[in-house]
């Protein structure tokens, strides 16, 4: 089954209102001529206004980086799904490691993070990976197996079938060091045999698992060529919209 390629760039804690809004301007016009690939941004909350009105009326997406299990209530610090809804916000990240490690969050909180979002009516991306010493030690499947039951935990095959999943180890993550091509396709590969060991057969079809750590121009369309690699999630090099272009292009067909 031939799954939509979906890039993203995550802007973490980088480009505040003005310089999102200049970014995002910048993208909209390169991304025009692109018909065949789903391009989302995750700004900062405080910039997601500008980032919003900057791609109104166009195809790229914008996404909230965080979301509490809480739709309000005394939760100082944190977003509502609801609340990124009504801003204009269609996507939600879940399960960033870095949020995963200065957040705190929990799988059980991640689980509750995509519920808010999924009931308010956001998109769903979880976001997954391992630690080196993990991958070293021999317990990859066991540890994004876990990240993955915890997560997902109780969701309906419906619901599962509309979250994309960005694997991504987390000693890739802005450290310019990539997963090979092919262990990022045989990690893919395992997390779609899970969701099929898991849910019938249309959920691990449809799932989009992108690939998310250090991707950058120049090792993109490497990565994108392997079936289980439908996208990525793209750090550093979604700043600036004549590298992170040139990632979308990569993936097109
Ligand atoms: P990176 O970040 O591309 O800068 O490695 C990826 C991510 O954390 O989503």
């Amino acid at each position: 089954m031939s799954r939509r390629p979906l890039i993203a760039g995550n802007w973490k804690l980088n480009l505040g209102p003005a310089a999102a809004a200049a970014a995002a301007g910048e993208l909209v016009e390169l991304v025009a001529p692109i018909r065949d690939v789903d391009v989302v941004l995750f700004p900062t909350a405080l910039s997601a206004q500008r980032v919003v009105e900057a791609t109104s009326g166009t195809s790229v997406g914008v996404g909230v980086q965080w979301v509490s299990p809480h739709d309000t209530g005394a939760f100082t610090g944190r977003n509502s799904a609801s609340m990124a809804r009504e801003l204009g916000c269609t996507w939600m990240l879940a399960g960033h490691s870095e949020a995963r490690a200065d957040l705190g969050d929990t799988d059980a909180r991640v689980n509750g993070s995509l519920r808010a979002g999924m009931a308010s009516g956001l998109l769903p991306m979880m976001a997954l990976g391992e630690p080196l010493e993990v991958r070293e030690s021999g317990n990859l499947e066991a540890f994004l197996a876990a990240q993955l039951s915890g997560g997902l935990d109780g969701l309906m095959a419906d619901q599962v079938s509309t979250i994309t999943l960005a694997y991504e180890p987390i000693w890739a993550i802005g450290t310019g060091v990539t997963a090979t091509p092919q262990q990022a396709q045989d990690t893919h590969a395992f997390i779609r045999s899970w969701l099929r060991d898991n849910y019938p057969a249309f959920v691990a079809d449809q799932v989009r698992i992108l690939y998310g750590g250090s991707v950058k121009p120049g090792n993109a369309a490497d990565l994108l060529a392997h079936p289980d690699i439908d996208g990525a999630l793209v750090g550093g090099a979604s700043l600036k919209p004549a590298d992170f272009i040139r990632i979308i292009e990569a993936a097109q067909g």
